[in-house]
């Protein structure tokens, strides 16, 4: 079970309390491995009886890791993290309610959801870092600090890039999800149907599709002045009309950033070589590069 789905299972049931404990454990996570028992008392403004109960019903439901040492102390695990920012995101009116996965990726779950308007969308979970709850049993001391630290940063900075890339790419016709909510390390993004490019086993017109490809690197780079950086047959749905769409953008840089034109290269040398090797089509890299430039 991923931590989304225990998040999921249990969100409905936290109350302002249990959200209390856990925002007050994820505030101290930055000067602790494990946050005391006592500090979280004093810095949630609850009761000491008060806390105890949650820190049991929160542990009880899999959102915290209990760690017994020199003291007790207390971390968030993904499911805690998960909760939080669903908690947000339903405050700010963004969500209802957390339905079935859509999807796995290599760093990220992706759930569909419905919003408070009935629309269905997608909640992509950035998953950097991804630390199973079995190693944090082994893992102790420093390797694990940092580990820890830097799995809910990681997760979280992901997220920020690929709602800013979103918001960049989405207004200038770039054909990607439509960008909706962000909140820590999940973004909530318009739904989309098909299948990923590299599972598709023909398409009916390989070169229309290129195309149709290279028509949108073109306009995120001229229009919106954005590179995606991590473009390759993974991050290209076809969808049932057999248009394309391009996903999964937290890698994206900017056209000034230095290595602006590396990474240009790098995401079409991807995709002309899957047409090349898969549907025989021969595109010259430096021709291509040039019609994506071309103002
Ligand atoms: N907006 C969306 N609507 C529906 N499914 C999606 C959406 N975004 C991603 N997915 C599904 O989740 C998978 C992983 O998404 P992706 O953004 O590529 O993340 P990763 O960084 O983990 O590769 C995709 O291959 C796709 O199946
Ligand atoms: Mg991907």
């Amino acid at each position: 079970m991923s931590s989304a789905d225990v998040a999921a299972r249990v969100f409905r049931q936290l109350e302002p309390e249990d959200i209390r404990v856990l925002a007050t454990i994820e505030v101290d996570l930055s000067r602790h491995r494990f946050v005391p028992e006592p500090d979280i008392i004093r810095l949630s403004g609850l009761a000491e009886k008060e806390v105890k109960y949650r820190l049991e019903r929160l542990s009880g439901f899999g959102l915290l890791y209990r760690w017994i040492g020199p003291y007790v102390g207390y971390a968030l695990n993904m499911a805690g993290y998960d909760c939080l920012a669903l908690n947000a995101l339903v405050k700010a009116g963004i969500l209802e309610s957390l339905g079935k996965p859509l999807g796995v990726g290599k760093e990220s779950d992706v759930y569909d959801a419905l919003t408070q308007s009935g629309e269905r969308v997608a909640v992509k979970f950035h998953r950097l870092g991804r630390i199973s709850f079995r190693q944090t049993r082994r893992l102790r001391g420093y390797l694990f600090d940092r580990r820890h630290a830097s799995w809910l940063y990681q997760s979280r900075l992901a997220a920020e890039r690929e709602m800013e890339a979103l918001k960049l790419v989405y207004p200038c016709g770039v054909s990607v999800p439509k960008p909706i909510g962000h909140n820590r390390h999940v973004v909530v993004m318009g739904i989309i149907e098909g299948d990923c490019l590299f599972r598709i086993t023909e398409l009916p017109s390989p070169e229309e599709i290129l195309d149709e490809i290279l028509e949108n690197v073109r306009r995120a780079y001229i229009g919106a002045g954005v590179i995606h950086g991590d473009l390759s047959e993974f991050n290209v749905i076809i969808n049932p009309d057999w248009h394309i769409l391009i996903i999964d953008w937290p890698q994206y840089v900017r056209v000034s950033h230095p290595n602006a034109e590396m990474l240009l290269k790098r995401d079409l040398s991807n995709i002309l070589k899957f047409f090349r090797r898969k549907y025989g089509l021969i595109r010259e890299l430096e021709e291509t590069l040039n019609y994506i430039k071309r103002p």
